[in-house]
């Protein structure tokens, strides 16, 4: 009898690597050939191309367990944990944990794609800076505050909303990912907003009507566009998106309506109650006002060359069963939800 020694499955891992020189980041793709089994994860496959392949490769880790959070990286164009993430799953496909087939993502069954982190300056290969996105969490005071608001008895339900939030890990993951960070920077972003929630709900919080108003400002809960990324992204099950809409119900019932983005939440309601659709121009005029509707006419004369302005005037096209719509409303209104105990909201567009 003769054996044979089975040689291991290999795979390509493509790495987005880079350099800053004069203060300017310059970054290219290496391939490298490692080898797999049913248990490689991407940070192993990070450490054999740094121990057997190129002693250079930059990236952070340390507990290999996702607890630390500091593996967070680009992984065929999603943000994962590295050393959460299976080489066989992003070959392969992974239905039950939303990752799909190296072909379908990035068109080769037999590569995988990794870079750094979006949305953070990049240091050196994989490694971000990640001071911009601690600053966020330090700035909105992660610390129960003592004030003006009573002690409440602290129940299941307040306690597990705390818990919710409290299992981030900070790894960055949900920042990578969001969207509403690619256009403005300086939005607070998911984690340090849902942190916020975490402080908001703690029934011990002093502060609770100060934080919402400051979260109401510019940069805060108005400035997440509810894409859902976030939820996508975060390894502990914390869905960042679903905190930031009940940050925005319940800024609202503490009567901070005073802004923009409130300002649209009600006037979408009050369509949808009355039409059943959205009347957009006019939602435009009663969010921002006629000056802040001026200033839009720029891109409104860019969306009329595209032939994409919407009708003002809704009455003809007032959607069909509209009773219905009014029931829901109506029973709403007999039966509001509780925004404090109520289950996770669901998937984009919640709120
Ligand atoms: S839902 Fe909001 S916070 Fe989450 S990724 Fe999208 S824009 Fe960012
Ligand atoms: S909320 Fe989730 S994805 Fe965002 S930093 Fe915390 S653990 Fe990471
Ligand atoms: S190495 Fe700690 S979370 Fe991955």
């Amino acid at each position: 009898m003769t054996t044979s020694q089975v040689s291991p499955q290999t795979t390509t891992l493509r790495i987005l690597r880079g350099t800053v020189t004069n203060g300017k980041l310059v970054q290219q793709t290496q391939d490298f050939t490692v080898p797999y089994d049913a248990t490689t994860t991407v940070l192993g496959a990070l450490e054999y191309v740094k121990g057997e392949l190129d002693g250079s490769l930059t990236f952070r880790r340390s507990c290999r367990a996702s607890i630390c959070g500091s593996c967070a990286m680009v992984v065929n164009g999603r943000s994962r944990l590295a050393c959460k993430t299976k080489i066989t799953d992003l070959l392969g496909g992974n239905e039950g944990k939303n990752i799909a087939s190296a072909e379908a993502t990035v068109g080769d069954a037999n590569v995988i794609e990794v870079g750094p982190q979006r949305n953070q300056p990049v240091l050196k290969d994989l490694v971000v800076d990640i001071a911009p996105f601690y600053q966020k969490v330090k700035d909105i005071l992660p610390y129960v505050q003592e004030g003006p608001e009573q002690e409440e008895h602290v129940t299941k339900d307040s306690f597990s909303q705390v818990n919710m939030v409290s299992n981030c890990i900070m790894c960055g993951a949900c920042y990578s990912d969001c969207t509403a960070m690619v256009e403005n920077p300086s939005f607070i972003g998911p984690a340090a907003l849902a942190k916020a929630y975490r402080f908001v709900s703690d029934p011990r919080e002093g502060n609770k009507t100060e934080r919402l108003k400051e979260l109401s400002e510019k940069n805060g809960i108005w400035d997440c566009t509810r894409c859902g990324m976030c939820i996508d992204a975060c390894p502990k099950g914390v869905a960042p998106m679903e905190a930031i809409v009940k940050l925005r119900s319940l800024a609202m019932e503490a009567g901070i309506t005073n802004n923009d983005g409130a300002r649209h939440a009600m006037v979408f309601k009050d369509d949808i109650a009355t039409w059943g659709v959205l009347n957009e121009p006019f939602m435009l005029l009663k969010t921002k006002g006629i000056l802040g509707s001026i200033a839009q006419i720029p891109n409104a004369l860019n969306l009329a060359k595209v032939g994409k302005i919407p009708n003002p005037f809704p009455f003809d096209h007032k959607v069909d069963k509209l009773d219905e719509v009014k029931a829901i409303y109506a029973e709403l209104k007999k039966n509001p939800l509780d925004v404090k105990t109520k289950a996770a909201d669901s998937g984009p567009g919640a709120g």
